[in-house]
């Protein structure tokens, strides 16, 4: 009926969450297809994290279904694998960074062979084969970040959900992982749910800008990103589009509440 549209990797339907008296998201709906790159973006404070903790069974929503290739979600599902924006706190710092890619590993039946064989597929596909032996205080700030994506990649996740993942690294740092994450998008075909206030980052990087705002918040607007999946910090950012859809965002949400009524 609806042709040969392809069904989602990942709905998010009509997600609800308070804390206590405090009501964080309502109703916020999207999908992703298999290898989409989705950005959403919002500013601090709005929900986001609680949106990604709902996406991932970590913190449960209290409304709406989360599916997973057509499946609810009712737990951490193994398909999805979350990058969290503190690398610092999120690799072991007495362990080699072989050993914290393998670390997650081990809760599945894997045989030793090709338990080695992810760990080095993953710490390549960051461009990190030759620093399975540093430790995480040996390596840059980016080179950890780089890590930490090793890990979530060697559970071969269909869908890879980052929270802010390169708040905290300089500006070359940055730009040369929002390239990597294209890169491992076009090489893994991942479904990728990348979440940031950063709105130049999300019309580079996304398919499709999903706009949260409000209080509770909600998807303000839906923007598809025509461009291409070839992007280029340079070019990319000079495009009329790319500064005609970077100033809509930017609209949107600083748009003020007080308009609505008063
Ligand atoms: N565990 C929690 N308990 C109570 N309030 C929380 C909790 N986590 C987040 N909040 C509140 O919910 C709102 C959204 O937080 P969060 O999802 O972290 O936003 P964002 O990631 O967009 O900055 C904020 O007002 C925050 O203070
Ligand atoms: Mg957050």
């Amino acid at each position: 009926m609806l042709g040969n549209k392809t069904e989602p990797v990942l709905e998010a339907v009509r997600i609800g969450k308070s804390y206590g008296t405090k009501h964080v998201l309502a109703d916020v709906s999207f999908s992703a297809e298999k290898g989409e790159f989705v950005c959403i973006v919002g500013p601090s404070g709005t929900g986001k994290t609680t949106l990604l903790r709902a996406l991932a069974a970590l913190g449960p929503a209290d409304t709406g279904e989360v599916r997973i290739n057509g499946t609810v979600v009712t737990e951490p599902p193994a398909a999805v694998s979350v990058v969290f924006q503190d690398y610092s706190r999120s690799l072991m710092p007495w362990m080699r960074v072989g050993k914290n890619v393998e670390l997650p590993l081990r809760r599945y039946n894997l045989a030793r062979a090709e338990r080695e064989e992810r760990v080095m597929q993953a710490l390549r596909d960051v461009g990190l084969e030759h620093a399975a032996r540093l430790y995480p205080w040996e390596m840059s700030g980016g080179m950890q970040q780089r890590a930490a994506i090793a890990r979530s990649l060697a559970y071969r996740p269909e869908v890879l959900i980052m929270d802010e993942p390169f708040a905290s690294v300089d500006a070359q740092t940055r730009a040369d992982l929002e390239d990597l994450m294209l890169t491992i998008r076009e090489r893994l075909e991942v479904t990728i749910l990348l979440v940031t206030h950063d709105i130049e980052e999300a019309v580079y990087l996304g398919d499709k800008v999903i706009v949260l705002a409000g209080q509770p918040a909600s998807v303000t607007r839906e923007i598809s990103i025509p461009m291409g999946r070839h992007r280029d910090q340079i070019e990319t950012k000079s495009r009329p589009d790319y500064l005609e859809l970077r100033a809509e965002i930017h609209q949107l949400i600083t748009r003020r509440p007080s308009t609505v009524a008063s």
